[in-house]
């Protein structure tokens, strides 16, 4: 678990990743809502809290994340979830309760990389019931932090994620491969480092 601020010195992941148009425009959707939030409440409409960032191996989704949150000025918290998963009963479980109940202690973006991890225990010849402890614990825990800061989860493996985990997931973003000017903007960009 990693905690820092938005404006970290030195990591190439704070500088604006090259995407398309169309996820440019989400990501300007997630921040305009929040630099507007006060005037937005006024009518009773409140700036969206939960993102799922998904695609392809490589495509920038880490990146963008933390580009999300410079952008909305706040504390980021990364989490690989699979350093959540253990095999012991009940103790994922109570890992992501206490990971949210650290989290829900400050305003910040809390990502949650390589999401798709959890389902691993799916997959535990041990198997009994543990994967719908854990499944209820991240739906719980997501509903609690929903009035908190931000929450993003990253993944590669969308189709893994249980339906129910991805429908608290209020904006659902598609990272697509990058097509011949993003290819280019990407190599432009590294080629003069
Ligand atoms: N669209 C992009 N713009 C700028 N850099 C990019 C972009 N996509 C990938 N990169 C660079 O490629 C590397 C991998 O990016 P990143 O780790 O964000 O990908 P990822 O989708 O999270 O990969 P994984 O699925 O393996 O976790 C980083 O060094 C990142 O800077
Ligand atoms: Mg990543």
């Amino acid at each position: 678990m990693v905690l820092c601020g938005p404006y970290s010195r030195g990591a190439s992941r704070q500088r604006r990743p090259f995407f398309n148009l169309t996820v440019a425009q989400a990501v300007g959707t997630i921040v305009d809502e929040w630099a507007n939030s006060e005037a937005l409440s006024t009518v009773d409409i409140v700036p969206a809290k939960t993102c799922l960032i998904y695609g392809a191996p490589g495509t920038g989704k880490t990146r963008l994340a933390y580009w999300i949150a410079r952008k909305l000025d706040m504390p980021i918290l990364l989490v690989k979830l699979d350093g959540l998963v253990s095999s012991f009963l009940g103790t994922t479980a109570r890992n992501i309760g206490n990971l949210f109940t650290f989290a829900n202690r400050y305003r910040c973006v809390l990502l949650l990389d390589e999401f798709d991890a959890i389902e691993k225990v799916r997959d535990d010849p041990q198997e009994v019931g543990e994967i719908k402890r854990v499944v209820n614990a991240l739906l719980q825990n997501l509903d609690v932090r929903q009035n908190i800061g931000f929450t993003i989860g990253i993944t590669n493996h969308s189709k893994l994620l249980d339906p129910a985990v991805w429908r608290r997931f209020e904006i659902q973003l598609e990272i697509p491969k990058p097509d011949f000017e993003v290819r280019k903007a990407i190599a432009e960009y590294f080629c003069h480092q």
